[in-house]
């Protein structure tokens, strides 16, 4: 690769001024200093990318290499978007379909037309059950194990520094009440097979977002979303590298729109991951559940971006539900309008790429004699809130450790992470779990809890043991 990899925290604030000053440029026509890429676009509020970008945030589709040709096609593409997903071109029948022997050219295309149009590039999918080359599919055991994990090194490694986000593994769930994972060659080559493709992938390319992707995660109550979050709880814990969670999003009579997207959403958001709307299309393209869809995206600091499956109803997998924003024709259809005006209204965080923003920022207490102490840090929303507690050892170091908090009335706790609560409301005690227990003198630890309600003001206690 000629390019160098860049910093993951840098990329999105890197990619949104190169777009702004591309922008600019093709505006003015002329070459415009890097200053000048601070001032608005003249597109700003106008465009679903652009827009999006005002928030700190991109808006994507997923694009077909064949066409690209389209004239119509690569207008709106041009036009709209500041992201690309490769529909198919860098699935593994796509990229390796004979053991060993790569083909990237149509991958190439779109990723090419993505960087030269300052667009960033979703990569989409390095190891998945499904469109497995004939070679892989009669693969089992050890040998399929090393022919996965050779194809996320050799994939992952060609497009370093060239990809925002990747697909690492992608419907490795069942579908149903069972939470089970879904059975496949892949799972029967063992469990661990999942974090085993991050390793690579991370290995590989240690700058890119990765993502775990799939459908049917969108209810929060449902048992394969419970399943999905619990993975990514224990592989947060467990330090596998995974940095975002992938929702398709595929929304249908069958599998609507649900209720609680918001709670799902934020719900990863607060293991410390980023949450991403991967696949988006909704049977009939209703406007008013497409501003749903991207209301609850913007209420969520760490959404940071949606990606439509198709530009046009005419390229959609699922043509016949004119799921998209745009008729066959390219003419914008309501609920592109309701997707703009949702995504120019209110006034919303920007994402982060690192943990939560805090406010105000977190200060490390003194650590006393003995003992332990704990501040909070909150991140709020309407009806909601994410709390950062640091536990700081005192002069002895702990053995253990407990923080009480009084949460107000009206206040539940929806999940919590590296602790454990005794209650799930009013005067709650968090003990510590198995792996951060033990604190050397001055040592700090967080845990973190998502609530329901008005966080209000909240005074820690802690007590060490
Ligand atoms: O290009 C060939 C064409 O030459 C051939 O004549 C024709 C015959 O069937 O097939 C064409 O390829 C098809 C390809 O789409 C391009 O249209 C494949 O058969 C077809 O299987 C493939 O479907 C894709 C599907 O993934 C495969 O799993 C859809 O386009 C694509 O939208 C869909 O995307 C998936 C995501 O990757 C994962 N999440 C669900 C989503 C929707 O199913």
């Amino acid at each position: 690769m000629s390019n160098p990899p860049v910093p993951r925290a840098d990329r999105p604030s890197r990619s949104r001024a190169a777009r702004l000053l591309a922008l600019t440029a093709a505006v003015t026509g002329t070459l415009v200093g890097a200053t000048v890429a601070l001032a608005p676009t003249a597109s700003a509020g106008t465009t679903l990318g652009a827009s999006a970008a005002e928030k700190g945030r991109y808006f994507g589709a997923a694009v077909a290499a064949n066409k690209l040709s389209d004239s119509t096609y690569v207008g709106i593409l041009n036009r709209e978007f500041n992201s690309v997903t490769p529909e198919n071109e860098m699935k593994i029948d796509a990229t390796e379909p004979q053991q060993g022997q790569f083909t990237f050219t149509n991958a190439d295309r779109i990723v090419n037309h993505a960087r030269s149009n300052g667009m960033k590039v979703r990569g989409h999918t390095l190891a998945w059950h499904s469109q497995q080359p004939g070679w892989m599919q009669n693969m089992s055991g050890t040998a399929l194990r090393q022919a996965m994990l050779n194809h996320v090194t050799q994939v992952a490694t060609y497009y370093r520094g060239k990809i925002d986000s990747w697909d690492v593994v992608n419907e490795a769930f069942a579908d149903g009440s069972t939470g089970a994972r879904r059975d496949s060659n892949l799972q029967r080559t063992g469990n661990d097979w999942i974090e085993a493709a991050f390793r690579a992938a991370r290995a590989a390319d240690p700058n890119a977002k990765l993502c775990y992707n799939d459908y049917n995660t969108d209810d929060w109550t449902h048992a394969k979303t419970q399943a999905v979050y619990r993975m990514v709880q224990d592989f947060k814990q467990r330090g596998v590298p995974i940095d975002c969670v992938g929702l398709q999003s595929h929304f249908n009579n069958q599998s609507p729109y649900p209720s609680n997207y918001r709670t799902t959403l934020s719900s990863f958001a607060a293991l410390g991951v980023d949450v991403q709307i991967t696949e988006l299309d909704i049977e009939g393209a209703s406007a008013d559940t497409y501003r749903r869809v991207v209301e609850d995206c913007l209420a969520v600091a760490r959404c940071n971006g949606i990606t439509v499956w198709g530009i046009r109803d005419t390229d959609s997998w699922r043509s016949s539900q004119n799921p998209l924003l745009f008729d066959g024709s390219g003419n914008k259809k309501p609920a592109y309008t309701a997707v703009l005006n949702a995504l120019n209204g209110g006034a919303t965080p920007p994402p982060s790429t690192t943990p939560p923003p805090s406010t105000p920022p977190p200060s490390t207490p003194p650590p006393g004699p003995g003992g332990c102490s704990a501040t909070v840090s909150l991140q709020t929303w309407t009806g909601g809130f994410v709390a950062t507690v640091r536990v700081t050892a005192g002069s002895s170091g702990t053995n253990g450790w407990a923080v009480n908090l009084t949460l107000p009335g009206g206040v539940s706790l929806v999940n919590t992470w590296n602790a454990t609560p005794s209650a799930n409301s009013g005067a709650v005690r968090f003990s510590n779990v198995s792996y951060n227990g033990r604190l050397g003198a001055g040592q700090t630890t967080e845990f973190g809890f998502q609530a329901n309600g008005n966080a209000g003001g909240l005074t820690p206690t802690c007590s060490a043991s």
